[in-house]
């Protein structure tokens, strides 16, 4: 492992987690999360073994859509806190060894931001071509809506100028026009404007709507989109040469790896860094359904690798609905009637409002090995704030606020996210089996057989395992009845110093035998890097590495 490349690639085998700055803790007592608590917070992300922070949007908003209706690019919502704020933040993030990236919304703004008021205001306003107008709307227009729960289409009419404007998600987010040069160059301010200010990097909102020009009437579409987003992440390389764009993209995985770009046939990105893998999460869903790990293991196997310098950021959970949008209508049944039988706990018809541990019924078994997965599997794992704890959702919230509720820290009613009348909360905090008396960060930083402590383990282990990150992966044979056993290679090319680790996760509530063979491992004597106690394991003298696991288990077995 050449350790200055993976100094300079540092998202290769980065910890990213992502909070919303609002629910995350208040520290000025007045109810709402901000800046200030999230730095006094900052030691419980150091020692999780964090090393990057996901900022959801935190700039001045109506706050339609949870923030990702922007009425000021350049600003800091004053609830919580200032630019001055921001700037002590990534300090103090910098000093625990994390980077800063935060939303990067430009798909759309908000209906309320000046450029959209004053572009509604006459056709001749010098705004009006930075939006997406049309005389009629097409005849495709209720294709493709987003959130059919309130929108029929993706063009509203706008009485005064008499014409109709695009908009991808809800009517008050108007799409932006990035046909338009100006419109392309403040998007290269934003970016240049956060940068200075320290920012290592975006995660981009929605990004194949972004690139979408073809529904721009009367003007020139973009000649190709990609060559505008690889001008983008190149001006974003110039002013900061370590920072990154992972992008939203739920595509197949072979429409997603254009978004890599990779224009010298391969090994560096020109555009997105890290894209989600939404294809492998989609999978890994059914095949916990399904006590099967094939799905999963099939998805792995077609799964493109992404460009040397590149990665695809894998996730359990993320603030949106659990979307099953890339499943079959019957394998998305499967899994509502596994974990979310109940209409209230769908959305949109394709996603689930649900955290983790609930749908698994808060079996610490099943839990502990999904979130074992996520930092075994290839990939820059991506967790959600909240799930280092095994926080719940409250269905009682409307949608997606379901499972944005307040940060657990300590068991108090408040769960010491605020010291203010829980009145004054963006939204309550959870009630019940999963509420803070129950799972807070608090109690479970003593105690050593926590989920905390076991995450705090596995990112331990994940950075210790370089391998995992930077390695060629192989999905394995399990060996004969353990159809229920994920089991994957990774190695570490590099001869003599070469490392391989062999994951098994079991998906089945059973007794099972994984008995993978590994000719070239033979004799070999693997030891178990999640149970340094355990006996090791010595693969046979015919390459057989058998491994007995329980319901649910898991082992990363490491040969060095
Ligand atoms: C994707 C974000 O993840 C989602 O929360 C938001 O509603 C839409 N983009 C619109 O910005």
């Amino acid at each position: 492992m050449n350790l200055s490349r993976a100094a300079d690639l540092w998202w290769k085998n980065a910890v990213v987690y992502c909070l919303d700055v609002e629910t995350f803790a208040d520290g000025n007592g007045d109810g709402c999360g901000d800046l200030r608590g999230l730095i006094q917070h900052i030691d419980h992300l150091d020692r999780l073994g964090v090393t990057c922070l996901w900022l959801m949007p935190f700039y001045p908003s109506p706050d339609r859509d949870d923030g990702y209706d922007i009425t000021d690019f350049y600003g800091v919502d004053p609830r919580l806190g200032t630019s001055g704020d921001l700037v002590e933040l990534v300090r103090t993030a910098r000093d625990r060894g994390m980077r800063v990236i935060a939303d990067l919304v430009v798909n759309h703004t908000s209906a309320q931001h000046p450029w959209f008021l004053d572009a509604r205001s006459s056709r001749d306003s010098r705004y009006r071509d930075w939006y997406v107008w049309r005389d009629e709307p097409p005849a495709d227009a209720a294709e493709g809506v987003v959130f059919p729960d309130q929108e029929s289409s993706l063009w509203e009419y706008d009485k005064k100028t008499k014409q109709y404007y695009l908009h991808q998600f809800y009517k008050h987010q108007p799409d932006l026009n990035v046909a338009n040069p100006e419109v392309r160059d403040e998007i290269a301010r934003i970016i240049g404007y956060w940068t200075q200010l320290g920012l290592s990097g975006f995660r981009v909102d929605a990004v194949p709507f972004l690139l979408e020009t073809e529904r721009v009437q009367d003007t020139v579409a973009l000649p190709d989109p990609h060559d505008y987003l690889a001008d983008l992440s190149a001006f974003l390389r110039r002013r900061n040469g370590e920072a990154v764009l992972l992008g939203e993209v739920n595509l197949p995985y072979p429409d997603t790896m254009a978004f890599f770009g990779a224009r010298d046939g391969g090994g560096s990105t020109d555009e997105l860094t890290m894209c989600f893998d939404f294809i492998g999460m989609q999978q890994m869903y059914l095949s916990l359904a399904r006590a099967d790990a094939e799905p999963l293991a099939d998805a792995l196997r077609q799964r493109p690798d992404p460009p040397e310098d590149g990665h695809w950021a894998t996730f359990v959970r993320n603030h949106d609905e659990l979307t099953l949008d890339k499943l079959t209508d019957a394998q998305r049944a499967e899994v509502f009637a596994a974990f979310g039988p109940d209409e209230d706990m769908q959305v949109y018809g394709r996603g689930l409002r649900r955290r983790l541990p609930p749908m698994l019924d808060g079996d610490a078994r099943r839990i502990r090995m999904v979130y074992s997965l996520l930092f075994a599997l290839p990939g820059t794992p991506v967790v959600f704030y909240g799930e280092e704890i095994g926080m719940g959702e409250n269905l009682a919230l409307d949608g997606r606020f379901a499972v944005r509720t307040p940060m657990q820290w300590s068991p108090e009613p408040g769960a010491g996210f605020s010291t203010a009348d829980p009145s004054t909360f963006p939204g309550p905090v959870v009630e019940g089996a999963y509420g803070p008396e129950h799972v807070n960060v608090r109690d479970q930083v003593r105690d050593h057989d926590s989920l905390l402590s076991w995450f705090r383990l596995l990112v331990d282990s994940y950075r210790a395992c370089p391998e995992l990150a930077w390695g060629a992966y192989t999905v394995l044979d399990p060996g004969p009845d353990a159809r229920a056993v994920l089991a994957h290679r990774c190695d570490s090319g590099e001869p003599g110093v070469g490392c391989t680790l062999i994951a098994l996760h079991h998906f089945a509530d059973a007794d099972v035998e994984a008995a993978p063979v590994l000719p070239e491992l033979a004799g070999v004597t693997l030891t178990d890097v999640l149970d340094p106690a355990a006996e090791p394991v010595v693969v046979g003298d015919d390459g057989r590495l058998t491994v007995p696991l329980g319901p649910y288990g898991c082992r990363w077995l490491r040969a060095s």
